[in-house]
C-alpha cells in the first residue's frame, strides 16, 4: 500500500528552496513541555505548537506566564499568528491556544481523532451535553495526509497514533514537530497506555516518522534529564533516532518495542497535572463552564483512572 501522506511530507522536506521555518522554542521547566512559535521568514506569518497554560494544582491558581513569552516573542518579531497547533490532548500540562487566540488571533487545531479523546473523556467527568464532543470546540481538525500553507511554507499532516489515538505531527517545511511519539534518542519513547493508547500502533507511528529522509529535522514536545545528560534539548534527527533511540532504533522488532512499551508502562505513576490537564484540553484549553457563583472547577474522578 502506498502511503501517500507520507510521500508527500518526503518529497516537501527535500525541497528546502522554500521551505526552511524560523522556529524558535519555549520549554517549560515545571512540565518539561516546549512550545514551538514557527515562521515563515519570507511573509512572518506564524504557527504556535503546543502553546502551556501555567497551572498549579495545591492551589488551583493559574497563570499565563508561559503565555506571555511567546506573545511577546511574536511581537517583538512582527509575526502573524494563523495557526494554533496540537499535536495531541496533552495529559501533562494546560493548553494555553484560547488565551493565545484571544492576543493573537490564529485557529486552534488538533487531530481529527480528537472526537474518540473527547468521548472518552466526557464521560469520564461527566461533562453533560453542554460540551459537545464533536471536536467543535476546535476551528479545525487535520486528517492525516491533510496540507496546507504558513505563508510560503508547506505543511503536511501525519497521523501518528499510539500514544493516543489522537496524536498527528507537523511537517512544517522540513521540520517535523512529532509530539509525543519520539522523545530525544536517549530518552526513547512516549506511554501508551492512556485510554485509546497503543503500543503497537506507536511503535508503526514512530516507524512511520522515521522513513522520513535522513536529515529531516525532528522536534520533541517534551524533554526530560536521562541519567547522563545534564541540558535539556528538543531537536534532532531522523538519522540521529534511527541509529540511537534507545527504544526503538533501527534493528528493534515492533514485537521487541511492544514487549518494552508495556512492561514499562506498568511501572509509571500518572503524571501530576493528567486530571486538570485532560478537563482542559480536551475543551481545546477552554477551562469548563462557570457554576452558577461564578467560579470554574475542575474534576477529580475518583478511582475513575
Ligand atoms: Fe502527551
Amino acid at each position: 500500500m502506498t502511503d501517500s501522506a507520507l510521500a508527500h511530507a518526503a518529497q516537501q522536506i527535500s525541497d528546502t528552496q522554500r521551505n526552511v521555518p524560523q522556529i524558535r522554542a519555549f520549554f517549560d521547566q515545571e512540565t518539561f513541555t516546549v512550545t514551538y512559535a514557527v515562521h515563515d521568514p519570507e511573509t512572518m506569518k506564524a504557527a504556535i505548537i503546543d502553546s502551556v497554560f501555567d497551572f498549579d494544582p495545591a492551589s488551583g491558581r493559574t497563570s499565563f506566564d508561559s503565555a506571555d513569552e511567546v506573545i511577546a516573542y511574536v511581537k517583538e518579531h512582527g509575526l502573524s499568528v494563523e495557526w494554533l497547533l496540537e499535536t495531541h490532548a496533552h495529559a501533562d500540562h494546560l493548553s494555553a491556544a484560547p488565551y493565545l487566540q484571544e492576543k493573537l488571533g490564529g485557529k486552534i487545531a488538533i487531530g481529527e481523532h480528537i472526537v474518540t479523546v473527547q468521548e472518552v473523556f466526557g464521560k469520564l467527568f461527566n461533562a453533560g451535553t453542554e460540551f459537545q464532543r464533536d471536536g467543535s470546540d476546535f476551528d479545525h481538525l487535520f486528517a492525516d495526509g491533510d496540507t496546507f500553507n504558513i505563508g510560503n511554507l508547506d505543511v503536511t499532516v501525519m497521523h501518528v497514533p499510539g500514544h493516543t489515538p489522537a496524536c498527528i505531527a507537523y511537517v512544517i517545511g522540513d521540520a517535523v514537530f512529532i509530539g509525543d511519539t519520539m522523545f530525544m534518542p536517549d530518552y526513547g519513547s512516549a506511554r501508551a497506555d492512556f485510554p485509546g493508547g497503543d503500543a503497537r500502533q506507536l511503535y508503526r507511528s514512530m516507524r512511520r516518522l522515521l522513513s522520513l529522509p535522513d536529515t529531516t529535522r525532528l522536534f520533541m514536545c517534551h524533554d526530560y534529564l536521562p541519567e547522563g545528560r545534564n541540558e535539556y534539548v528538543w531537536e534532532t534527527t531522523v538519522e540521529e533516532e534511527r541509529k540511537g533511540n534507545i527504544h526503538a532504533h533501527d534493528g528493534v522488532s515492533e514485537d521487541e518495542f511492544v514487549k518494552m512499551r508495556t512492561e514499562r508502562d506498568k511501572t509509571l505513576d500518572m503524571p501530576r497535572l493528567i486530571l486538570p490537564s485532560v478537563q482542559v484540553n480536551m475543551r481545546a484549553g477552554h477551562l469548563p463552564p462557570e457554576e452558577d457563583n461564578g467560579m470554574r472547577y475542575l474534576k477529580v474522578p475518583l478511582n475513575g483512572v
